[in-house]
């Protein structure tokens, strides 16, 4: 989407941190913009900042993981500014511990939320975006998370791995519907999601982790503070959507921990030189995905 003023931008979790950094990027480049979450203080302070710029941007108090009212806030979204070019699926939620510990009210909260909510908002505005005819562009979050485990992330890493396969997936499907689709990958960045547990469900309340615990917001926050400043981010994802590059990934100190699962995964494949059956398996595989590559439906 190379021009973007005078569009129409809606993202989730818009209230704060890595989406709301989206909203004032896309704010300033002249979009339309809708700010859309489930905590109205987030709504109330950010939209402070955005009467004071008098932007054109919209908040709607929306739960992602609530379908229909996903639905009437596409609705209201037309009413307000029209249909929506830019969909940025931004909000998520975190918890940490062993996964030996997570109860289901912990795995229902944060597959609800993070791969969920993408999948609402995917649904929600995708038809209208191709019926429309006029293109448009996708950002998804899901985060480095979504390629390296660590001890106690298991959880938030299964919800982001299906984050990240979607949004690849995705990417070979809109290929010719002039809908780009970015992901976005962010190591640590400065919001508030040490704070995630405040917005979850009373009905998702039993865990075996933390709940609201000002010892662990700490602790939690002392990690992601040294990140990046979420409107710092959002210009890397601005790029992305004028280029529609899919990779949005601004953190080259992950560069060795990628090549080495990339090499660790490689070498896991046995070598098929020496056995003619594996060998005739390989070139007839060889052969299609050149096919599917020249079909377009398989990147290079
Ligand atoms: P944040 O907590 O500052 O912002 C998230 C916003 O989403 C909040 O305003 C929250 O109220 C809202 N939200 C939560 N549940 C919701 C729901 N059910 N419906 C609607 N809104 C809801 O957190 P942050 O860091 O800005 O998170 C945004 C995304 O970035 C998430 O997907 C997160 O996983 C991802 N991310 C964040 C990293 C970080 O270091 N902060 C690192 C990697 C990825």
């Amino acid at each position: 989407m190379k021009e973007l003023k005078g569009k129409v931008a809606f993202i989730t979790g818009g209230g704060s941190g890595v989406a709301l950094g989206q909203a004032k990027v896309f704010s300033r480049e002249g979009m339309k913009v809708v700010i859309a979450d489930i905590r109205q203080d987030h709504l109330d302070e950010a939209m402070d900042y955005f009467n004071k710029q008098g932007a054109a941007v919209h908040p709607v108090h929306l739960d992602i993981t609530d379908r229909d009212a996903c639905s009437r806030a596409a609705d209201e979204t037309e009413k307000v500014f029209g249909p929506v070019d830019l969909l940025c699926n931004t909000a998520g939620v975190s918890i940490f511990g062993p996964i030996q510990d997570a109860t289901y009210d912990d795995w229902d909260w944060i597959m609800n939320v993070n791969i969920n909510g993408v999948i609402n908002g995917i649904r929600t505005f995708l038809p209208r975006m191709i019926e429309r005819g006029a293109g448009g562009h996708i950002v998804n979050t899901a985060s480095m998370s979504a390629f390296v485990p660590l001890p106690g992330t298991g959880v938030y890493n299964t919800s982001k791995y299906a984050v990240r396969g979607l949004s690849e997936a995705l990417r070979l499907d809109l290929e010719t519907t002039g809908i780009g689709v970015s992901l976005l990958c962010p190591g640590a960045v400065n919001t508030n999601i040490h704070e995630a547990v405040l917005t979850r469900p009373e009905h998702l309340s039993e865990t075996g982790y933390y709940g609201a615990d000002e010892e662990v917001f700490k602790r939690l926050k002392s990690v992601i503070e040294v990140g990046l400043d979420p409107e710092d981010l959002a210009e890397f994802v601005l790029t992305a959507v004028r280029n529609n590059d899919f990779w949005v990934i601004p953190y080259p100190e992950f560069r060795e921990t990628l090549d080495d699962l990339h090499q660790e995964v490689i070498a896991a494949l046995p070598d098929p030189s020496s056995d003619p059956e594996m060998m005739k398996r390989v070139e007839r595989f060889n052969v299609r995905r050149r096919e599917r590559q020249q079909e377009g439906r398989e990147q290079k």
